[in-house]
């Protein structure tokens, strides 16, 4: 089978990209460099083997993404391509509603011109705002804070409507919680262009001494220390999970909604703990204000995936902290 992986030179994509060879399938990438880099291409083919087929290519560009389904044989689309940073799309909200809505519509459209039936859409945990109760399941209400997280939910709109019209469309919305971590080889991991957003690659970034010290967003939450707490999963757990749904789609019509995460929260301090223990490295911080738009607990009941796609998590927190810098310290 031959998969289109739409924003697959990013960091959750290149391990989806390494997932998908490790199982045989056939993977073109399709990807406009807006936030990753070139060698990762290079990366990626190093560690599968083979020269994985690429196209530089923006989803915003429909004659070019009809072209790209015109001239390749694609049996099934996996969509990350799009803008992701929650703070940048408060910003810029013209840009994230843009990218993020008429790349799917061109992909959904080119998927119906050339008989392409199945998808995997890269959602996220951050559709279901602030919790309610905890853990999250796939029924449970949705609302978002930010405009990124609603050019996430308006997509799973989208693609639910496009599903009812044509029954043969089978498509899988993966919401992921808080991926982090690296293929066990150090050749490809999280590297974001400019200071980090993220709690991983900010801490990643201290222990190299390119920052000084780590700044905890709050420490006066309701959870056990006070500190945020978030569902982490292993990004290669997560890239194994499009493996799954890639099957699932191939074998069923509609439309199904999966959580993506371990079920297991852990706070701002467990991380900092954790990756300071393993690593031998101490990582300084200070308390300061909590961030704008961040809840206290967000973290997942994984159990839906593990029934319906015979996935589940592995990876612990230890590797997700010992991978995490084994690729930072080496890039
Ligand atoms: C985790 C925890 C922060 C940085 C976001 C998006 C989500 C997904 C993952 C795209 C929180 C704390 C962080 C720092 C800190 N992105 N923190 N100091 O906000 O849970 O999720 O990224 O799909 O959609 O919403 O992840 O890593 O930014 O924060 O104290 O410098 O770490 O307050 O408690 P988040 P995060």
């Amino acid at each position: 089978m031959k998969i289109l992986l739409t924003g697959g030179a990013g960091y959750i994509g290149s391990h989806i990209a390494v997932e998908l060879c490790n199982q045989g399938y056939e993977v073109i990438i399709g990807d406009n460099f807006s936030n990753s880099k070139p060698e990762v291409l290079n990366k990626i083919n190093t560690i599968v083997g083979k020269e994985i087929e690429f196209h530089e290519i923006d989803f915003t560009n429909k004659e070019a993404t009809f072209e790209l389904f015109e001239k390749s044989n694609i049996d099934a689309v996996i969509h990350l391509a799009g803008l992701k940073a929650v703070g940048e799309s408060c910003i810029m909200p013209i840009e994230y509603y843009r990218n993020n809505i008429v790349s799917t519509l061109n992909i959904a459209e080119a998927m119906k011109k050339y008989d392409v039936r199945n998808l995997v859409f890269s959602s996220s945990a951050t559709v279901y705002g602030v919790p309610k109760e905890l853990p999250l399941k796939e029924g449970m209400p949705t609302s978002c804070t930010n405009p990124y997280g609603w050019t996430k939910l308006m997509n799973e709109q989208i693609l639910t409507d496009i599903s009812k019209a044509n029954p043969s469309f089978s498509v899988v919305l993966l919401r992921y919680f808080n991926p982090i971590g690296a293929h066990e080889s150090g050749l490809i991991g999280e590297d974001p262009n400019g200071i980090p957003n993220n709690l991983m690659p900010y801490i990643t970034r201290v222990a190299k001494g390119v920052l000084p010290e780590l700044n905890i967003f709050g420490n006066d939450y309701p959870t056990k220390d006070g500190t945020g707490v978030r569902d982490y999963i292993h990004v290669v757990d997560l890239a194994k999970g499009h493996v799954d749904a890639i099957k699932f789609v191939e074998t069923h019509a509609g439309i199904e909604i999966f959580n993506l995460g371990t079920g297991v929260g852990y706070s701002v301090l467990d991380i900092v703990k954790t990756f300071s223990k393993v690593n031998n490295i101490e990582i300084p911080y200070q308390i300061v204000g909590r961030r704008d738009g961040d809840v206290a607990e967000c973290y997942a009941d994984p159990s839906k995936a593990k029934e319906e796609l015979g996935w589940i998590a592995t990876k612990s927190l230890e590797d997700m902290c010992r991978d995490s810098w084994n690729f930072a310290k080496n890039n």
